[in-house]
């Protein structure tokens, strides 16, 4: 095996050893969302709660044909990672007023969680093809 060979077979592994850790956690935020938040969440449907689909980037209280509690309809608190965090750390200590009572008091969880979730979270659409 040649030098270059030989680093290319080096950083191959290294790529793969990542990629293999992200599958992996979000698998296990997957697990934790189907135990901990599937009683009452879809993700494309709205069940006790809103669904969760393109939840990243989103509004608070911005599902449509869902019926918020005033508190999180007019919280104007936007979904980033750093939010869910919080939120799912104490939902009433974020928004005062709102009606989910859970918490997830483990930071791991919450992180492996909200990576799934992000999964979840479709990337914009490709910009229209320039057809008149
Ligand atoms: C006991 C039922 C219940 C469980 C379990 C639950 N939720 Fe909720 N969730 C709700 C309800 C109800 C709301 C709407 C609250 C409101 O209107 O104030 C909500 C709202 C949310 C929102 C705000 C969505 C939006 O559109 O603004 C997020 C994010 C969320 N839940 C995440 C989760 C996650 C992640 C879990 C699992 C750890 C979970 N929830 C578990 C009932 C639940």
């Amino acid at each position: 095996m040649n030098i270059a060979t030989a680093l290319l077979a080096v950083s191959l592994m290294g790529w793969h050893g990542v990629t293999h850790a992200d599958t992996d956690e979000v698998a296990r935020g997957q697990a934790l969302y189907q135990s901990h938040c599937m009683k009452c969440h879809a993700i494309s449907t709205n069940e006790v709660g809103p669904r969760h689909q393109n939840l990243i980037g989103r509004r608070a209280g911005s599902v449509p044909d869902f019926v918020y509690s005033s508190a999180l309809k007019n919280s104007q608190v936007v979904w980033t990672e750093d939010m869910l965090d919080r939120w799912l750390s104490n939902p009433e200590a974020l928004i005062p007023g709102q009606e989910m009572d859970v918490r997830v008091r483990s930071a791991e969880q919450r992180r492996l969680l909200i990576a799934y979730l992000k999964t979840q979270t479709a990337p914009a659409p490709p910009a229209p093809a320039g057809e008149h």
